[in-house]
């Protein structure tokens, strides 16, 4: 029964050199191993926890990158136009908008803003302050941005992505 005990728990139990007058050292082997093995089992749980957090906090880039650039097409209003559409070398550099209302916007913005990590925008609001603004709609201060910014309000998990992706931009 040890044995077969033992065995279920992945010991090698010639080592534990179960039989007669051998039961003894065979019990206390499973006996001592359990809190061992309740421990591993606890630090592992431990692990994937941490790491699942971790995942969360940074924000996944990859999916950030395809939010940003295929779904929001941020670079649309923030990336300058070279001759042959939108300048790949400053991507989301910030530029002037290429285009203007047919008709006065009130609070008309015509600057759009450099998105990148090395940024001023980056250095005064931080990643959480842009995880914020894409969550909220709202500036570190609480104002809304002028159009033709779209006031965003994204879900936690989709702004945290998107904040991943531009930090990795320079
Ligand atoms: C239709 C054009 C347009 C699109 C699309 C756009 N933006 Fe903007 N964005 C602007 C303009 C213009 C401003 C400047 C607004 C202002 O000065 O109030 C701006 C401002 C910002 C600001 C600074 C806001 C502030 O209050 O200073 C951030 C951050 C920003 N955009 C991020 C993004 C991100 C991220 C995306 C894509 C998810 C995006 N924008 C898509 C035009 C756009």
């Amino acid at each position: 029964m040890y044995a077969r005990f033992c065995h279920s728990r992945g010991f090698n139990c010639a080592q534990t050199n179960l039989g007669t007058g051998g039961e003894k050292y065979g019990l206390e082997t499973i006996r001592a191993s359990f809190p061992r093995y309740g421990d591993c089992m606890r630090i592992r749980c431990l692990c994937l926890l941490l790491t699942a957090q971790l995942v969360l906090a940074a924000g996944n880039a990859s999916r950030g990158k395809y939010l940003v650039n295929e779904v929001a097409k941020c670079g649309d209003c923030h990336t300058p136009v070279a001759s042959n559409g939108l300048d790949q070398q400053k991507w989301l550099k910030g530029t002037a908008l290429p285009f203007q209302p047919l008709q006065p916007v009130p609070g008309w913005s015509s600057m759009a803003p450099d998105l990148t990590s090395t940024g001023p925008l980056w250095r005064g609001w931080g990643e959480v302050g842009i995880r914020k603004f894409l969550e909220t709609g709202l500036d570190p201060s609480g104002h809304a941005p002028g159009p033709p910014m779209p006031a965003y309000k994204l879900r936690a998990n989709d702004a945290g992505d998107m904040a991943a992706y531009l930090k990795t931009l320079k």
